[in-house]
């Protein structure tokens, strides 16, 4: 059997020092020798996006990188994402829009939506589904999950009265500042966001993004 190989990187800033075999994957380096279990493994093949990582600055699947790559980088996972009890805009989102249920494909499309958002602030419904085409969900018809990605920091998106035009938001609904801040951007959306065809799924390979 081949000498198991040690590791050093960083991962949501700490650092972390790991033995493990030449051909281990990085995400079941993080699950079994980090305990980091937030990425899961889904097909184990690049094809579901549930174990969706940022290497150094890249978007990949985890289950197509071995660990050993990891040394000397630096790694983001669904685990850095809330700053100690304050979650993330977008997971407070996906808690109030009901953009999840099992849950299995939740880490990784959180993961991919901020490194979607960081690039893009303001994207558009078509862009949304074309960057999270890589990230599956069995479970929740994807249509609560963009919502959820379309309106970081509005908590009412929900609520009768309420619309993604701030000028045209009952102030009965009350939106938190920031949400009013966020609907000012984006005035010309509304809260009954139209259905896309999804696009054909360009593939997760590595260097795609
Ligand atoms: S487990 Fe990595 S893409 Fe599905
Ligand atoms: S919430 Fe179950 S797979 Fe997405």
């Amino acid at each position: 059997m081949a000498k198991k190989v040690h590791v050093t990187t960083t991962v949501n800033g700490d650092e972390y020092e790991f033995l493990c075999h030449p051909g281990q994957t990085l995400v079941d380096a993080l699950r079994n020798e980090m305990k980091l279990t937030g990425a899961k493994e889904g097909c184990s093949t690049g094809d579901c996006g549930a174990c969706s990582v940022v290497v150094d600055g890249r978007l990949i699947c985890s289950c197509l990188m071995l660990a050993v790559e990891a040394d000397g980088k630096s790694i983001d996972t669904i685990e850095g994402m809330a700053q100690g009890d304050t979650l993330h805009p977008l997971q407070s989102n996906f808690l109030e829009l009901n953009g999840l249920q099992c849950g299995i494909c939740t880490p990784g499309i959180l993961v991919a939506a901020r490194e979607l958002l960081k690039k893009n602030p303001d994207p558009t419904e078509t862009e949304i589904r074309f960057w999270l085409a890589g990230n599956l969900c069995r479970c929740t018809g994807y249509d609560k999950i963009i919502r959820s990605v379309q309106a970081p920091g509005c908590s009412k998106i929900n609520s009768p009265g309420h619309s993604l035009n701030s000028r045209r938001c009952s102030p009965a609904v009350r939106c938190s500042p920031d949400a009013w801040a966020w609907n000012r951007i984006h005035p010309q959306r509304s809260s009954q966001p139209r259905r896309i065809p999804f696009p054909r799924r360009p593939g997760r390979i590595p260097d795609a993004r």
